[in-house]
């Protein structure tokens, strides 16, 4: 029996995540430093571990409600409108995932139908073109560019709109970029997305991480709530990766059928994580605060660094990523990164992993020590100095 072929054509031909390979490669330099994953390198605060050993101790072990613990859903609603001023209601437009990982999923199931188009602006997150592949969907790129900060611009929304257009995914603060879209940003957005009667999904999981002002979220804007799937959680704002878990925030009538698929496939998210979540937004925004401002640190001497390096590299606003180009330097994103592991032990993603308009660029997380950071720089300086000395003179005249 061919076992390859029993494997649905859809996942069979699914590509391999870009980044697993950057990954696998550092293995082979035990002094490496990786800047390539996107990962808090904080602990979860104690108290929120404290909230799950207390609640295994009580013998806290059981399923919960599909739709997740309602006190947790209250403190989800109530976070969201104190933060964000976004109103949802607990009882009936929330429902808590296994990270916004489910959620994405979810979301997507929920509205594709084969031949359904997605736009997708990129550079984005890795996961949601072969989501969209895998719901049934056809994703459509619409390419930001350096020059104006990635942030997507309303006439590139336009032009990359047919009649197969349903839904567009949205993830501001942004991985991999590290762009924002403030409130003037999404103003003309909002009025496309009306116009083509668009639903959107909004992954808003860096929300907190957002410098230089408050994130601002496309569904505060009138009309738009009912436009917007929103999706988050904690992974990011509390280092709570390994907890899984994320909520996503909709009007009644489509998160009914979200949690249709979350009931089926999930049955609820964990119990422990649950209350852990629940402390983390009783107690755990002092810490949240400090972990970003730990983050701004890193972004503002990254960029500096990068700068004083000679690679251009635009400001992050949000997330804690850097995304230099390195077109100066008559290299592949791909040949650079894997060199640069080979030669100097730092792991970096190739931009273009993240879609087309990354070709060009590197991914770095600052999700790391100042002190790693800085060797990371140094070891990043020496490798492009080196590259330099070997460019042909012509190209740089
Ligand atoms: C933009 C974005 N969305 C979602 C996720 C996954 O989040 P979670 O851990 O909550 O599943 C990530 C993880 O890197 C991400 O960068």
């Amino acid at each position: 029996m061919n076992l390859e072929e029993k494997i649905s054509p859809v996942v069979r031909n699914l590509a391999p995540s870009g980044i697993r390979r950057f990954f696998d490669l550092i293995h082979s330099r035990p002094d490496a430093i990786s800047l390539g994953v996107g990962e808090p390198d904080f602990t979860t605060p104690w108290h929120i571990r404290e909230a799950c050993v207390d609640a295994l101790e009580r013998g806290l072990t059981s399923y919960t409600s599909n739709q997740g613990m309602p006190e947790l859903l209250e403190a989800i609603s109530q976070y969201l409108y104190e933060r964000f001023s976004l109103s949802y209601h607990a009882g009936s437009e929330i429902l808590v995932t296994f990270g916004a990982s489910e959620a994405i999923d979810i979301a997507l199931r929920t509205l594709i139908t084969p031949g359904d188009e997605v736009l997708v602006p990129e550079p984005c997150y890795v996961s949601y073109t072969s989501c969209v592949q895998l719901a049934g969907g056809t994703p459509v790129s619409i390419p930001t560019y350096a020059q104006h900060g990635f942030k997507l611009r309303a006439e590139d929304l336009e032009k990359a709109i047919t009649p197969r257009s349903k839904v567009l995914i949205l993830c501001y603060p942004n991985n991999p970029t590290g762009a924002v879209m403030r409130k003037e940003d999404w103003e003309p957005i909002a009025e496309i997305i009306k116009k083509h009667e668009l639903l959107v999904i909004s992954d808003e999981i860096y929300a907190e991480l957002t410098y230089r002002g408050k994130h601002f979220s496309l569904a505060s804007l009138p009309e738009m709530k009912n436009h917007v799937i929103l999706i988050s959680g904690f992974s990011k704002a509390f280092a709570m990766t390994g907890w899984r878990l994320g909520y996503v925030a909709a009007p009644p009538v489509l998160l009914q059928a979200m949690l249709k698929i979350h009931q089926y496939t999930a049955l609820c998210a964990p119990i422990t994580s649950q209350i852990a979540a629940l402390e983390a937004l009783k107690n755990g925004l002092p810490e949240c605060e400090a972990m970003v401002s730990q983050y701004d640190r890193r972004r503002r001497f990254v960029v500096k660094a990068f700068q004083e390096i000679g690679l251009t590299c635009h400001e992050p606003q949000g997330a804690f990523y850097v995304f230099p180009s390195i077109q100066s330097l008559g290299i592949d994103a791909h040949t650079f990164a894997e060199q640069l592991i080979q030669e100097e032990g730092v792991a970096v993603v190739p931009g273009d992993v993240f879609g087309p308009s990354g070709v060009g660029h590197i991914r770095c997380s600052y999700a790391t020590s100042l002190d790693r950071l800085d060797e990371a720089l140094r070891r990043i300086e020496r490798f492009v100095k080196r590259k330099r000395e070997q460019l042909p003179l012509s190209s740089i005249c």
